[in-house]
C-alpha cells in the first residue's frame, strides 16, 4: 500500500474490485478498459502479484508472451552485426560478474575476435578471483581478452583515503586510465560494450531527476565520452534473471552465472576506513571462508549477496593463553530481487557459529564476528 494515499471518492463509472479492511485497493472501469491497483503487484512478497500482472498483460492487453532467451539472442546478434558493420572493432571491460560477461558473450557470438575484452585487476577482488576468472574467459569461453594487473596503482591511489565517495572516485579515475592505456595497444575501437541492465537504466533516470545520488555506482562512468566511444548495451532492457537465462543459453560457466553481485570498487567499500594491501588480504581470507561455507551448505543460491566487512574497530579477545587486540568483522547476507530493497538473510545459527569460529581461528587479524541484521532501507547493502 502507498501509505497516506487512499480513495475518498470513486471516479465516475468505476467500481471497487478489492479492499483491505475498508480501504479501497483496486478499481476498474470495464467499459473504458481502465484498471488500477494501489499496491505493488510486482514485489515478490505480494500474494498472486505475478498472476495479477500476467492477467493484465495477456488477457487485458492481449500480449502473446513469446519472448524466449534464444529469440532474444538471435535478434540481438543480428542487431549488433548491423550496428557494428564488417570492419569496426569494439572494446569491452569485463568485471568477472554476470552482466559484463553475458554482454561480452553476446557480442562475441556476433563479431568474434573483433571484440577486445579487458579485465583489470584492481587489487580489490575476492581471493584468486582475477586468475580464476581470466582462465574461464580465455580457456573456457574463448574470449579475446587481456588481463591487466594494476593492483599496485590502485593501492597507491587509495593510500590515506577513508571517505567512501573519495575511494569510489579514486578507483573510478584509475580504472579509466588503466582501461584507456590497455585499449591503446590495439586497433582503435569505435564501440564500447557495457552490461547495463534495465534497473541501471531506471536508477540513472531517477538520478537525473529529483532524487539525490546515494552512492555513485558504475565506475565506468565517463569512459565513453572521454575515449570518444559509442555504446553497445545489449542487456539494457533486461532484468538480472533474464540475463542469467541468456547466459545459460550462451554457455557462460555456471560459476559466473550464479555469482553474487559484486561492486565495482570491490573490497574497498567493505574495508571501512583506509584501504591497505594488508587489510585486503585479511578480508579476502574471511570472505572466502564465508562464501565457501555458504556453498558447502547449499545456502549460496538462497541469498542475493553475502560478504564480510572489515570494521575499523579493535576489541579484546583471548587466544590460548594470550590476550588479543584485533579487528572485528561483520558478516552481511541479504535476500533481494533487484538490489533496490533487501532484507537480511535468516541464516541458521549453527551455520553462523561455524563461519564465526572458522574465521576467528583461521584468519590472523580478526578476533570478533558480528552479523548484520539491517534491511534496506534504511541500511544499504554495502556498508560504504
Ligand atoms: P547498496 O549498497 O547501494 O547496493 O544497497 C546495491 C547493489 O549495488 C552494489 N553496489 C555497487 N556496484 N559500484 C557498483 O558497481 C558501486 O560503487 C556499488 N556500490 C554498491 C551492491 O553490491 C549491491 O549489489
Amino acid at each position: 500500500m502507498s501509505h497516506g494515499d487512499h480513495v475518498t471518492q470513486m471516479p465516475q463509472g468505476f467500481v471497487s474490485t478489492a479492499t483491505t479492511g475498508d480501504v479501497i485497493t483496486a478499481i476498474e472501469n470495464e467499459d473504458r478498459r481502465m484498471f488500477a491497483v494501489q499496491f505493488h503487484p510486482e514485489v515478490a512478497h505480494t500474494p498472486a502479484g505475478s498472476e495479477i500482472l500476467r492477467n493484465f498483460v495477456f488477457n487485458i492487453c492481449g500480449c502473446k508472451g513469446d519472448w524466449t532467451a534464444s529469440s532474444f539472442i538471435a535478434d540481438e546478434i543480428a542487431k549488433i552485426r548491423e550496428t557494428v558493420g564488417d570492419k569496426d572493432t569494439v572494446i569491452c571491460g569485463l568485471s568477472g560478474g554476470v552482466d559484463s560477461t553475458v554482454a561480452a558473450m553476446l557480442v562475441h557470438e556476433a563479431i568474434g575476435e573483433r571484440q577486445r575484452c579487458i579485465f583489470v585487476n584492481n587489487g580489490l577482488l575476492r581471493a584468486n578471483e582475477f586468475e580464476d576468472t581470466l582462465r574461464l574467459y580465455r580457456d573456457t569461453m574463448k574470449l579475446n581478452v587481456t588481463g591487466v594487473d594494476a593492483s599496485a596503482e590502485f593501492y597507491a591511489d587509495l593510500a590515506g583515503v577513508s571517505d567512501p565517495e573519495k575511494k569510489r572516485k579514486a578507483i573510478g579515475a584509475r580504472f579509466i586510465r588503466v582501461f584507456e592505456d590497455a585499449a591503446k595497444t590495439g586497433e582503435k575501437a569505435k564501440w564500447l560494450v557495457q552490461g547495463t541492465l534495465y534497473p541501471d537504466v531506471i536508477e540513472s533516470v531517477s538520478l537525473r531527476g529529483a532524487s539525490v545520488t546515494i552512492k555513485t555506482h558504475h565506475n565506468v562512468g565517463g569512459l565513453p565520452e572521454k575515449m570518444d566511444l559509442k555504446l553497445i548495451e545489449p542487456l539494457r532492457e533486461l532484468f538480472k534473471d533474464e540475463v542469467r537465462l541468456i547466459g545459460r543459453d550462451l554457455k557462460v560457466p555456471d560459476e559466473i552465472l550464479r555469482r553474487h553481485p559484486f561492486p565495482g570498487p570491490g573490497l574497498a567499500v567493505r574495508i571501512l576506513g583506509e584501504v591497505t594491501p594488508e587489510k585486503v588480504a585479511i578480508l579476502q581470507k574471511a570472505d572466502r571462508i564465508f562464501i565457501e561455507e555458504l556453498k558447502d551448505s547449499g545456502l549460496y543460491d538462497e541469498v542475493w549477496q553475502a560478504f564480510a566487512v572489515l570494521l575499523p574497530v579493535q576489541s579484546v579477545g583471548v587466544m590460548g593463553d594470550f590476550r588479543t587486540y584485533e579487528q572485528a568483522a561483520a558478516l552481511r547476507a541479504v535476500t533481494s530481487t533487484d538490489g533496490m530493497t533487501a532484507d537480511w538473510a535468516r541464516l541458521p545459527h549453527d551455520f553462523l557459529a561455524r563461519v564465526s569460529s572458522r574465521i576467528t581461528s583461521e584468519v590472523r587479524g580478526i578476533n570478533r564476528i558480528v552479523y548484520d541484521i539491517s534491511s534496506k532501507p534504511p541500511g544499504t547493502i554495502e556498508w560504504e
